[in-house]
């Protein structure tokens, strides 16, 4: 028998082979294996991954080039004050909810925020209010429900006054712009800062149909964009910004913001992660404009191109294009289908033919174009597309799918009931039960399908009859577990109600 190789390293054999399979990547990060970054440093990535030196800069204690890197970012998306992260948004929304709400005011959240809200309130033990997001007509096209109503949110900062901040997301995973500005003036009206995670749309700012729909434009005060999701950086690339409006009215302090990040931050963040947003930002403001007309024109093509494949087709084709809508991003490009189980298969074949995708969920999948793929990668796709979906005949599960989209608005609508605060369940002893058996229980673990990372249920709360018949509708569909982790009701009692 051969000897095992003592140098066997299974992580890292199975990157390589992943990047030896060279696929096209519609997915994150936006760098598309560095096709937008000079030369030297997709070359020299391991030289230039370096401590910090006389020679370098530091995220922990900013020098000349850090300090002018973060001007240029304040300049280019029109902000007071910016960070450069290497933590994802991730550290951005710990780092601006502690700046803005402290450790004893009330966060106000909307239901459908990424789990890093979550996560916060629960290191924080931070109390926190949850935003029910209206229900509307099933869209396949914008799946989560839509932003907080103005009016909803004003009346719950009327009746709590601990209320120190609110956090919004704008745009979401599937490239829906919320309305910001009226929220925005709410928030303004009661004293109190906005915080908008714009994780996904940090390219906001360079395309002229989106530029106005850019959070900070529409009267946010503390921003969080991810330079890895959308432009091209580097895996956990991310900015911090503070409006110009906040600081000069005092609602964001900028020493907040740094004394939070100190607090979170930890002692090697990664300078070249860092450098990647600076290399980003420079690399958008030459080519952005461009290449985004170029990737939605080649986009609108295809629909156009599949349509016509269908039409002469005697079947109708099984998918469809999303098209530019007033409250969407144009470069986040779906695909829909009308068979349950299609997107799976569909996800799968496309990966056979080296296109790999974001991700899926149960009517649609989600590419993330780069702004360093052309129309030849979108023409690469249609390629793709035109075989592995020729002579499927159109499903007929049409009203499947639009119930899991109304489970999910159901779930995302909800008032919230906590039984406890979520930040007293990590460590509590639970058990995983069928969903039928639930009822009545608090959930002792969020329920997230990942991506988008959503909590559809979280920590704390107590599981209602209607949460389980959405859940179950969704499970049918694959998109979440069919059991969840509890802890008894009993149990849950001897922990304090929020
Ligand atoms: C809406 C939203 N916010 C925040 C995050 C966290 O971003 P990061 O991975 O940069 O930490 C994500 C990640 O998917 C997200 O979708």
């Amino acid at each position: 028998m051969k000897p095992p190789d003592p140098l066997f390293a299974p992580l890292l054999d199975r990157l390589l082979a992943a990047g030896a399979a060279a696929p096209l990547g519609f997915h994150m990060p936006g760098h598309a294996a560095g096709r937008a970054w000079p030369p030297e440093l997709a070359a020299r990535l391991a030289a230039l991954d370096c401590t910090e030196t006389p020679l370098t800069d530091d995220l922990n204690a900013p020098g000349a080039a850090l300090e002018a890197a973060c001007r240029l970012a304040s300049q280019a998306w029109g902000a007071g004050r910016s960070w450069l992260l290497a933590g994802g948004s991730t550290l951005g929304i710990r780092t601006a909810v502690l700046a803005a709400v402290g450790r004893h005011g009330t966060l106000a959240v909307e239901r459908g925020a990424h789990q890093a809200a979550l996560q916060t309130v629960s290191l924080l033990n931070l109390p926190f209010r949850l935003l029910p997001q209206p229900a509307v007509a099933a869209d396949w096209q914008r799946p989560l429900p839509a932003a907080v109503d103005p009016e909803q949110l004003d009346t719950l900062l009327r009746q709590d006054p601990g209320i120190r901040a609110v956090l919004l997301t704008s745009p979401d995973y599937y490239g829906r712009i919320a309305p910001v500005r009226p929220l925005a003036d709410v928030c303004h009206r009661h004293g109190l800062p906005l915080l908008v995670d714009a994780a996904h749309g940090a390219h906001f700012a360079y395309i002229p149909e989106l530029k106005e729909y850019c959070a900070l434009c529409q009267g946010a005060d503390l921003v969080v964009q991810s330079a890895h999701k959308t432009l091209p950086a580097l895996t956990g690339a991310a900015l911090l910004h503070v409006s110009r409006e906040a600081l000069e009215t005092g609602r964001v302090r900028a020493s907040a913001v740094e004394a939070a990040l100190g607090l979170w931050q930890g002692s090697s963040p990664s300078l070249l992660i860092a450098a990647t947003a600076d290399w980003a930002r420079a690399w958008m403001t030459v080519n952005a404009g461009e290449r985004a007309a170029e990737l939605i024109r080649a986009w609108a093509a295809l629909g156009e191109r599949l349509a016509g494949e269908r039409a002469r087709a005697p079947v109708v084709g099984p998918i469809r294009l999303s098209r530019p809508a007033p409250d969407r991003d144009p470069l986040r490009f779906l695909i829909g289908c009308t068979q349950v189980g299609d997107t799976a298969r569909l996800a799968a074949a496309l990966g056979g033919q080296g296109i790999a995708i974001e991700f899926h969920d149960h009517r649609r999948l989600v590419l993330l174009p780069s702004f360093a793929h052309g129309a030849g990668d979108i023409g690469r796709l249609g390629d793709a597309l035109a075989e592995l979906t020729a002579g499927l005949a159109d499903g007929e599960d049409e009203p499947r799918l639009v119930a899991g989209d109304r489970a999910w608005g159901g779930l995302l609508g909800r008032e919230a009931d906590f039984a406890c605060h979520p930040s007293q369940l990590f460590d509590v002893p639970c058990r995983r039960l069928p969903l039928g058996d639930s009822e009545g229980a608090v959930a002792a673990r969020a329920v997230r399908p990942y991506p988008p990372g959503i909590p559809l249920l979280w920590p704390g709360e107590q599981v209602a009859a209607e949460v389980l018949r959405d859940l179950a509708v969704l499970a049918d569909l694959g998109v979440a577990g069919d059991g969840l982790e509890l802890v008894k009701t009993g149990q849950a009692a001897g922990l304090c109600r929020v």
